[in-house]
C-alpha cells in the first residue's frame, strides 16, 4: 500500500527526469537522404500550414518545383513567398484545391495536367480532425470525405501522370490513430452513429488500406506508395476541438514540431531504394506495424470498390 503511494508520488518526478530522453526518442527519425530534386515536380496538399508547409519547404530547398495545393489561396501565397525567400527557389506555386468538393478536385487536376508535363512526388497531406458532424459538397461525411475520398479522387486523376513520370512516389499521411479505426460499410458517412474522434480514426485507417491496395495495383509501374504516421505534432489539425488543444498543451513537451513531423513524409518521398517497401506504413522513418484491419485485403478491396462507386470512377 505504502509502496503504491510512494510510486504514485515518485512517478511525476521520474517522468520529469526522463522527459528529455523521451522527447528525444519521440522526435527520432530524421530524413538523412541527400537526394536533390532539380527538374522534379511535387504536389503537397494542405501545404499552407504545419507539416505540409515544412514538407513543401524541404522539397523546394532541394530544388523541386513545388505546388502548394490548398483551400485558402491567399494563405497559400503568403507561405509560398516565405518558402521562396528562405530557400531561394522561386518555383513554388499555389493552386486552389478544396478536398471537400469533387468539382474543385477535378478542376485542380485538370489545371495541373494542362500546365505540367510531369509529377514525381504527390504528398497527400491535408486532413481534417474531429470536426463537428458535417458533409462535403458531395454529401460525404467530412473526415472520410476529405481525408480519404478526396485524396482518392486526386490520386486517381493524377495517376497517369505519375506513371509517365516514373520513378515517382505517392506519400499518404495517415496516423497511429488508425488503430482505433474501423471501416463500417453500412455507416460510412456516419448517418447511423457518429463520433468526431472515431470518424478521424476511421478515415486514417482508410488511408492505410488504400496505400496497400494502390501498391498492389501499381506493382511494376514504377510508382511506389507509402503511408506515414507523422508523430504527434503541434498543428492546426486540432482546430476543431478545444479538448484536443488542451491535451496538446498538457503534453506539449512530448509533441513534435511540424519540422520534425515532416521527416517521415520526406523520408518516404526521397530515400533511394525504398521502392521495395512500397505499400508499407512508416513512422519515425522506419516501417512500422499496422492494425489487423489495416492488413485485411478483403476490406481494402471492398473499400476500393465502394470508393470508386461513390466517386463515379470505373472500378476495373
Ligand atoms: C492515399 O490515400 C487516399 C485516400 O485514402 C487513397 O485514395 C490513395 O490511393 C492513397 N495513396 C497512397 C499512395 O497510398
Ligand atoms: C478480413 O475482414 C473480414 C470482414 O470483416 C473478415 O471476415 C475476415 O476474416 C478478415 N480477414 C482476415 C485475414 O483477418
Amino acid at each position: 500500500m505504502i509502496g503504491v503511494l510512494l510510486l504514485l508520488l515518485l512517478l511525476p518526478l521520474l517522468l520529469y527526469i526522463a522527459a528529455p530522453q523521451i522527447r528525444k526518442m519521440l522526435s527520432s527519425g530524421v530524413c538523412a537522404s541527400s537526394v536533390q530534386l532539380p527538374g522534379k515536380v511535387a504536389v503537397v496538399t494542405g501545404a499552407n500550414t504545419g507539416i505540409g508547409k515544412e514538407t513543401a519547404k524541404e522539397l523546394a530547398q532541394r530544388g523541386a518545383r513545388v505546388y502548394i495545393a490548398c483551400r485558402d489561396v491567399q494563405k497559400g501565397e503568403l507561405v509560398a513567398r516565405e518558402i521562396q525567400t528562405v530557400t531561394g527557389n522561386q518555383q513554388v506555386l499555389v493552386r486552389k484545391l478544396d478536398l471537400a468538393d469533387t468539382q474543385s478536385i477535378r478542376a485542380f487536376a485538370k489545371g495541373f495536367l494542362e500546365e505540367e508535363k510531369h509529377l514525381h512526388i504527390l504528398i497527400n497531406n491535408a486532413g481534417v480532425m474531429m470536426c463537428p458532424y458535417s458533409k462535403t459538397a458531395d454529401g460525404f461525411e467530412m473526415h472520410i470525405g476529405v481525408n480519404h475520398l478526396g485524396h482518392f479522387l486526386l490520386t486517381h486523376l493524377l495517376l497517369e501522370k505519375l506513371k509517365e513520370s516514373a520513378p515517382s512516389r505517392v506519400v499518404n499521411v495517415s496516423s497511429l490513430a488508425h488503430h482505433l479505426g474501423r471501416i463500417h460499410f453500412h455507416n460510412l458517412h456516419g448517418d447511423k452513429f457518429y463520433n468526431a474522434g472515431l470518424a478521424y480514426c476511421h478515415s486514417k485507417l482508410a488511408n492505410i488500406l488504400f496505400t496497400k491496395e494502390l501498391a498492389r495495383r501499381l506493382k511494376g509501374s514504377g510508382v511506389s506508395t507509402y503511408s506515414v504516421h507523422p508523430g504527434t505534432v503541434k498543428s492546426e489539425l486540432t482546430r476543431h476541438s478545444s479538448f484536443m488543444q488542451w491535451i496538446w498543451r498538457l503534453f506539449s513537451f512530448f509533441i513534435k514540431t511540424p519540422q520534425e513531423g515532416a521527416q517521415t513524409s520526406l523520408y518516404c518521398a526521397l530515400t533511394e531504394g525504398l521502392e521495395i517497401l512500397s505499400g508499407n506504413h512508416f513512422s519515425d522513418c522506419h516501417v512500422t506495424w499496422v492494425s489487423a484491419q489495416a492488413r485485411n485485403e478483403t476490406i481494402a478491396r471492398r473499400l476500393w470498390d465502394v470508393s470508386c462507386d461513390l466517386l463515379g470512377i470505373p472500378t476495373d
